[in-house]
């Protein structure tokens, strides 16, 4: 181990036996924290070759099980996104592909700090089971076309020990250790296409696109060079995604864009990703086919039902689909934000929104944090909106009132109001294929 930290702290590339030793020996106990912390910093400042990253993201998706999704018939396309505040898209998009014909069979995370998570929100749903065993999981996606759980079984530990010790050794944000990290998990996961959302802004890890763009090419790089085609859309993290941020009330904007009644920014990115999902899965030819067959799906109602028969088949209450304030679990209380002045509403930092939301409980400052699923944040306008002195501009959702007025002073901070309108945002800043 003392021999690759000198190579890599004086630039030399290191190939695959090295790094297999590497991840292994990390995995196994043999190499202890301080050398594998200060292998990462010199990667940190020497940074990697693509073949290098390539060939880490291949060590660390072989450090534990791999799923074998091949008893699944059809093209199996999974879906990642980098991250985001009122992130609630796969809860909308999966059922949407599946209504096409594609198996969803998608493994998601918990929420951490700023950002949600898919599994907590699925469990704002009564009943509702998101830790399947690797056997429920194929079923499920074998009886009803899709199943999301959390991680089944042991994916990728070489990556969940060496992304602990970069949390706190200052060692996160490097390109090829972001890339590496997230490929080999998708990579485990078993599907055969991978579409990345890499989100782009001050509530995202990529503050900037030129920062997004170079994140998109490796990954996408990474997973074509490892025999699945990939492909990574680029979009707007400067706002929240759609309206609500917070578990229940997220899946209850879900439930609403399903219906065709969702926010227009949030149903533009389900569109954007569903119609690149169904080019993947080979349902359709080109983006322009893809986002007629998603218009189709939700207007004549295949992706709402396919999303009620989703709930059920993993226990929970159907009934979330026609009636979400029946089913879902409500705040005690309700707490307005009006705008400070005339204008237009030129910011909306989504990184404030989304440590507002956490203090409420929505979210996790630490990792075993118990989560509050009825609290959180609603937007009632966006960036680039008219706003009037006094109109509402965001409604704070209440059970603990512990945080409360700190919760309210970022949303008040988070609000920029101007005179000029700005110009108008893109939700998609690019592709990369
Ligand atoms: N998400 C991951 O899984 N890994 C990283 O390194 C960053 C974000």
């Amino acid at each position: 181990m003392y021999d690759l930290i000198r190579k890599k702290r004086d630039g030399e590339s290191l190939g695959y036996e090295e790094l297999k030793f590497f991840i292994d020996g990390y995995v196994a106990g043999t190499i202890p924290d301080y050398q594998a912390a200060a292998f990462l910093m010199a990667v940190f400042i020497r940074g990697m070759t693509l073949e290098e990253t390539v060939m880490l993201t291949q060590c660390m998706r072989e450090s534990g099980e791999q799923l074998d999704l091949s008893e699944i018939p059809g093209i199996k396309v999974d879906k990642h996104s980098t991250g985001g505040v009122g992130d609630k898209t796969s809860i909308a998009l999966a059922p949407i592909v599946a209504a096409a014909g594609i198996p969803v069979a998608k493994m998601s995370g918990r929420g951490l700090g700023h950002t949600g998570g898919t599994i907590d929100k699925l469990e704002s749903i009564p009943g509702f089971r998101a830790e399947l065993s690797t056997e429920e999981f194929l079923k499920s996606v074998k009886r009803t076309g899709i199943a999301i759980t959390g991680q089944t079984g042991n994916i990728a530990p070489g990556d969940k020990k060496l992304y602990a010790l970069r949390d706190v050794t200052a060692t996160v944000d490097n390109i090829s250790l972001i890339a590496s990290s997230i490929m080999s998990k998708k990579l485990a996961a078993g599907a055969d296409r991978i579409l990345l959302d890499v989100k782009v802004g001050n509530g995202a890890f990529m503050k900037k696109k030129k920062e997004a763009l170079a994140l998109a090419r490796v990954m996408v790089d990474i997973g074509n060079s490892s025999g699945k085609r990939t492909m990574a859309i680029l979009s707007d993290m400067n706002q929240p995604l759609g309206n609500a941020v917070g578990n229940a009330l997220e899946v209850r904007e879900a439930v609403a864009t399903l219906r065709g009644e969702g926010p227009e920014d949030f149903y533009c990115l389900c569109r954007e990703l569903g119609a690149a999902m169904l080019m993947l899965g080979e349902k359709v030819q080109d983006l322009k086919q893809g986002r007629d067959m998603v218009d189709h799906l939700v207007s004549a109602g295949k992706a709402a039902s396919k999303f009620e028969e989703f709930v059920k088949s993993q226990g929970g209450d159907p009934d979330v689909l026609e009636r979400p304030d029946r089913v879902l679990p409500k705040a005690k209380q309700q707490v307005t934000v009006c705008a400070e002045q005339n204008g237009y509403i030129t910011s909306l930092n989504a990184e404030s929104i989304g440590i507002s939301a956490m203090l409420l409980g929505a979210g996790r400052a630490k990792k075993d944090d118990v989560i509050d699923p009825a609290v959180g944040v609603v937007m009632h306008k966006k960036c680039g909106m008219q706003v009037t002195k006094g109109e509402p501009v965001a409604t704070l959702f209440v059970n603990k009132r512990d945080n409360l007025e700190k919760a309210e002073q970022l949303i008040r901070d988070a609000i920029l109001v101007a005179e000029q309108p700005p110009q108008k945002s893109e939700m998609i800043l690019g592709v990369v294929e």
